[in-house]
């Protein structure tokens, strides 16, 4: 398995201002200034350099998901793979390189149109990660000191098939859980990276206007997930999806909408697996209890 991790996500906000204090001030991640910014704003939750990177424009969508390599060998053949499938794999230049605070990176496209920064090497940050709103910390490594990536995103993939067999074969993610919807009629193939979250990447075989279906960050406690309700209802952020609990990573979470409307889940309790005795589920509900979803516009 190639992909270590889930590292970093560069989202895109209309309204930069507005976003920072949503991820500050109700998911409780702190803000990292630097002299290269370029303009984007950075956003800690643990000693890496960043987990969110905020770029100011036109339109509120994700621009990119970084996934990490262990090594410049693993990177290599990630990206012998992709070129010899036939995608496209563009070097980042140094200074972005070094923006990121990796080694090296390229960029790539998966067959539904997701941007992928593939990198290894990376500078962390030691300075102590200090929540603004009090969150004692994310849940970003086991027991063990395994990195575990920032949480999960899950991604449109309206090219199902095709989209799953790159981060498949070429970039060694693996199945762990296919959910079949009835209503409406749709699909959610979860796939593990090398780390035991149960799942850092999933799949929509729907469109989605944001580029992202969803993103989870965790925390450590159900208190946790109750104070960022609090603040997320207090600040007047829509919550699109009540308490619950989902049934392939056990995640106890709620939903709530960034400003521009990408949906942050944001929870606790998922499950860590040990891949070496691990048989993939097919599942066809998505929840155990709650997660009473409540989309603007639809459910008014
Ligand atoms: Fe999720």
């Amino acid at each position: 398995m190639t992909v270590a991790a889930i590292g970093y996500l560069h989202i895109e906000s209309s309204d930069i201002d507005a976003w920072m204090k949503f991820a500050t001030a109700v998911l409780g991640l702190m803000e990292a200034t630097r002299d290269d910014s370029a303009g984007a704003r950075f956003l800690r939750m643990d000693n890496h350099p960043f987990r969110f990177m905020v770029s100011s424009g036109e339109q509120d969508r994700l621009l990119a998901v970084g996934l990490e390599c262990r090594t410049a060998a693993d990177w290599q053949r990630c990206c012998d793979a992709l070129t010899a499938a036939g995608h496209e794999c563009v070097p980042g230049d140094s200074a972005e390189a070094q923006r990121r605070c990796v080694t090296e990176f390229v960029t790539a496209s998966d067959p539904s149109g997701n941007v992928i920064e593939l990198y290894y090497g990376r500078q962390l940050d030691y300075r102590p990660f200090n929540s603004p709103a009090g969150v004692r910390g994310f849940v970003t490594a086991d027991a063990a000191g395994a990195d575990l990536g920032f949480g999960h995103a899950v991604l449109p993939a309206p090219q199902s098939e095709t989209t799953i067999r790159f981060y498949t074969d070429l970039l060694g993610l693996a199945i762990c859980d296919d959910l079949r919807l009835a209503t409406p009629p749709s699909r959610v193939v979860f796939m593990h990276a090398d780390n035991p979250r149960q799942h850092s990447l999933a799949l929509y075989d729907q469109p989605h206007p944001s580029g992202a279906v969803h993103v989870m960050v965790e925390v450590q406690t159900l208190d946790e997930v109750g104070l960022a309700m609090d603040r997320a209802k207090a600040a007047g952020h829509p919550i699109i999806a009540s308490l619950g609990r989902h049934v392939n990573d056990n995640m106890c979470s709620f939903y709530v909408l960034a400003p521009g409307g990408i949906a942050f889940e944001y929870g606790y309790d998922g499950l860590l697996v040990d891949w070496d005795n691990y048989t993939p589920t097919v599942s066809t509900e998505g929840d155990l209890w709650g997660h009473e979803y409540q989309f603007p516009g639809v459910n008014d």
